[in-house]
């Protein structure tokens, strides 16, 4: 085994990689509230297309089922509630003949008091209050034992939190990475052998008065052997590994397996389904990628890939009849009816992003933004914060602000947010001003998945 690097002390033993990761989470989200954007964006913590191309699938589905009467919709890992919120108004505003909307219940459930606490003030929520509750729940571990059916079960990016073990396969033998956390004394909000304790003991109250300690956590790995033959799933775990080639660390996400069975049970017959959103691998050959990253620290957050052909395998073995995957851009684009991509995307098709400074970036990021404004309208109005990166020089920063000062409350109002192939085109003539030319419109529609992106995966009973 390595040395530890001069300065950290382990915070514990080595343990299998679920462990930590599911242990650092519960600290990472129990203490930060709505703050974990902070850190991250997702493709709904701001934009409502994906959450409205939802809205108007349940919408010709609880419209077409036979039967009228209660509804209710789950959603699990709420974040900051943008994504409940956008649902509900979209719903509402389709629903005219008022047959659907007040019939429904939309439960926000997450395992975090604090995230919570903060979903609960959403804007976009205030006006759904007689049609939301918030419910404390693991959904990893204890989905309520739910008396009324549940028509739809939604998740975006709670699988990667969730328990996940990694396992590289060598010689016809089974590998599985272990971790352990260790901090430098000096990043510790308390005296060390103090924060040890509050830290294993996950003492929120005591860690919550300064959570910077998360981004200092170092994490030493080691691999060791295991025999998977008696893992939960080992019959879809085994045959899933046929296919897997040596030395390649594969995500296998044993809390998501979870999920799947606690949604089986609670969803209707005929209804909607688990409709989950995530980052990982889709296909056996993006598994099988040399050099992929399976996993990702975000300011403390521990992640992991998801394995969707994995997950699927065990979808069928839980019991789900109809099982689609696809990348998550071709269920908007469905929605819309016209291909989309994220306006993060567009940037990176920009000729000369590769040779810029990063403080050049974020401005070309705006520039972008203000270029697509006058095409897109928003149904919400918000204003887009855009904090500059370390470093960014006064005078970048001075022109930063300004910039972002401009744009408009009904624009794209996230950097990842999807705009439509028309609303690009429509730019064109702006976008060329600050350097993009049409054969780079092109390619940013055209450029294929990278081997770990985001999908759409529906689970039917
Ligand atoms: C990456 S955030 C995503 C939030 C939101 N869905 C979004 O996409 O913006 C993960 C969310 O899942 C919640 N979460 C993580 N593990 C959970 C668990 N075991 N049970 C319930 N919620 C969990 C977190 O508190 C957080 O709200």
């Amino acid at each position: 085994m390595r040395p530890l690097p001069p300065n950290v002390r382990p915070l514990g033993d080595f343990q299998t990689a679920d462990v930590w990761q599911t242990h650092v989470n519960a600290i990472f989200y129990g203490i930060q509230g709505p703050g974990i954007h902070d850190h991250f964006q997702t493709f709904v913590s701001r934009d409502h297309r994906l959450a409205h191309a939802l809205a108007d699938r349940f919408f010709d589905h609880a419209k077409s089922a036979a039967s009228t009467g209660p509804l209710h919709v789950m959603e699990w890992g709420v974040g900051n509630g943008n994504l409940a919120g956008s649902f509900l108004s979209r719903l509402k505003a389709l629903d005219s003949g008022e047959t659907v909307y007040p019939q429904l219940t939309y439960s926000l459930c997450d395992f975090s008091d604090e995230i919570l606490k903060g979903a609960r003030l959403h804007p976009k929520l205030q006006e759904h209050a007689d049609r939301t509750r918030f419910v404390a729940m693991n959904a990893e571990t204890d989905a309520p034992v739910q008396q009324d059916p549940v028509h739809q079960i939604i998740s975006n990016e709670i699988w990667d939190d969730l328990a996940t073990r990694v396992v590289v396969k060598l010689n016809g033998e089974f590998l599985e990475e272990y971790l352990q956390p260790c901090i430098d004394p000096a990043r510790c909000p308390l005296p060390f052998a103090e924060f040890e304790t509050c830290f294993q003991e996950r003492r929120l109250d005591e860690l919550k008065a300064d959570p910077g300690f998360l981004e200092h956590i170092h994490w030493e790995r080691s691999l060791r052997k295991t025999e998977i033959g008696d893992w939960p799933e080992a019959p879809a775990i085994e045959t899933h590994f046929q296919k897997i080639d040596d030395r390649i660390p594969v995500p296998v996400n044993t809390g998501a397996f979870q999920t799947l069975r606690q949604a089986f049970d609670l969803l209707a017959p005929g209804s909607m389904g688990y409709t989950g959103f995530d980052y990982g691998m889709l296909g056996v050959p993006e598994l099988n990628q040399v050099g992929r990253p399976y996993f990702k620290l975000y300011g403390g957050q521990y992640t992991n890939m998801v394995n969707f052909p994995l997950l699927r395998d065990v979808g069928e073995r839980v019991g789900f009849s109809a099982i689609t995957l696809q990348p998550q851009r071709d269920f908007v684009a469905s929605d819309v009816n016209e291909p989309v991509i994220s306006a993060v995307d567009l940037v990176q098709a920009h000729p000369k992003i590769r040779r810029m400074e990063p403080w050049d970036v974020d401005l070309l990021m705006i520039q972008t933004l203000a270029a697509l404004n006058p095409f897109y309208r928003s149904p919400y109005k918000q204003k887009l914060d855009y904090p500059p990166v370390a470093g960014t020089p006064k005078k970048q920063r001075r022109r930063l602000a300004e910039a972002v000062e401009q744009l408009s409350k009904s624009g794209v109002p996230d950097t990842v947010a999807y705009v439509t192939r028309r609303e690009v085109e429509n730019a064109a003539a702006s976008l060329k001003k600050i350097g993009y030319d049409a054969g780079d419109l092109d390619d940013a529609f055209a450029a294929s998945p990278p081997p770990v992106a985001f999908a759409h995966i529906q689970f039917r009973k």
